[in-house]
């Protein structure tokens, strides 16, 4: 905790050249009498080669004197002076200037989700490594979360890391943790109005990513303005699993009575229990499809395709998917007379808390 990332691929290099020597003692036999054991060149490569990758990478992506790759220890929890709330930072504006539309409250969405998507094909045409493209994107997600702020969206969540994005090659989703990481970490953002959640297993995820969105859920539960859930090894088959796996134990334990499970039910097990649903559902990026993100909470959501590759995105983004959103007629199965007169009451849906 609190040293560079680096120093954990030492020591586990170190480790794993210290057991190659065991082995070769192990085959050495008796000819251990004659000459030290050593274990072979290819075995050393297969070693050093990876990691060497893994070095020059993560050091590139975390400097040693940046401030921010350094993780304070979390700071105690329990009791969250007044004074916090207060000084919550205001996003800095855009660069160009621009302000966000008034949107009427009865067109304004509650929840916006993201597939943050296109980093890899911006990286490639440019002639970059994919971990550029995720690092532009991560400056793109946050500037939408500026933006998000300043239209008083109250829900925002980003799909960062699918249940599915394990097929992907191993060094690159060590960047894209790495950068999670870093972006996840408070210290790099000034002390906005921002609540964080996060939704997704912790199965197979670094334990120094799961502490740091454990640390950002506990330091910024007492925020109010935005929730901000960032989806991380989250899969929407996964999270219905799950939840049909509680509530499995929740009729064997007796707190549900067999054979009456509801609606609610399902959504109080959800691991997004604690948004309304989705709104509006934004993909960038080109493509036009949903990815295994929300499934449930998306079942009403208005969709929005656009071409913009998710690096090239910015709050402006934001607010025109939100003005468009603004115009659509959403009927929820009623008729659209119906609907129109219900605008502004939809209802809350999945997210049974809320
Ligand atoms: C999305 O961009 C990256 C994540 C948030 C995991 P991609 O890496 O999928 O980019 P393309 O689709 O290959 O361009
Ligand atoms: C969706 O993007 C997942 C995330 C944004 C995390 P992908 O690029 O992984 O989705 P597919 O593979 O194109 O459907
Ligand atoms: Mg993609």
């Amino acid at each position: 905790m609190g040293a560079h990332p680096g120093l954990a691929l030492i020591l586990g290099t170190a480790r794993r050249l210290f057991r190659a020597r065991l082995h070769a003692v192990e085959a050495a036999g008796p000819t251990l009498l004659d000459r030290p054991p050593t274990p072979k060149p290819t075995v050393k490569w297969r070693i050093l080669a990876p990691a060497r990758a893994r070095a020059a990478l993560l050091w590139r992506l975390v400097p040693c004197d940046d401030p921010g790759s350094i993780r304070p220890p979390a700071p105690p929890t329990a009791v969250i002076p007044s004074h916090t709330r207060a000084t919550a930072a205001s996003p800095p504006p855009h660069p160009s200037g621009a302000r966000p539309p008034v949107i009427p409250a009865d067109r304004m969405p509650r929840h916006v989700a993201v597939i943050m998507d296109g980093n890899g094909r911006w990286a490639t045409e440019r002639g970059q490594p994919c971990h550029q493209g995720h690092r532009a994107g991560a400056s793109a997600a946050k500037d939408v979360i500026h933006g998000a702020l300043e239209i008083g969206l109250p829900y925002l969540t980003l799909y960062a890391f699918s249940s599915e994005s394990w097929k992907r090659d191993a060094e690159e989703i060590a960047t894209l943790f790495e950068l999670l990481r870093q972006e996840i970490n408070g210290k790099k953002d000034p002390d906005h109005d921002v609540r964080v959640r996060w939704a997704g297993s912790a199965e197979g995820l670094p334990e120094d990513l799961v502490e740091e969105l454990l640390s950002a859920e506990r330091n910024s539960r007492h925020r109010t303005a935005l929730t901000l859930t960032m989806c991380v090894n989250y899969g929407g088959r996964a999270e219905l699993a799950h939840a049909a796996q509680q509530l499995l134990h929740a009729t064997r334990s007796g707190d549900l009575p067999p054979g009456t499970v509801h609606e609610q039910d399902l959504a109080q097990h959800l691991t997004l229990a604690h948004a309304p649903d989705v709104d509006l559902l934004w993909r960038p990026g080109g493509e036009r499809r949903i990815s295994n993100f929300l499934l449930c909470h998306s079942a009403y959501a208005e969709l929005h395709f656009t071409d913009t590759l998710w690096p090239d995105v910015d709050r402006r983004d934001l607010w025109q998917a939100i003005t468009e959103y603004g115009s659509r007629r959403r009927r929820f199965g009623a008729e659209a007379a119906q609907a129109h007169a219900r605008a502004g009451s939809a209802p809350s849906g999945m997210g049974g808390r809320v």
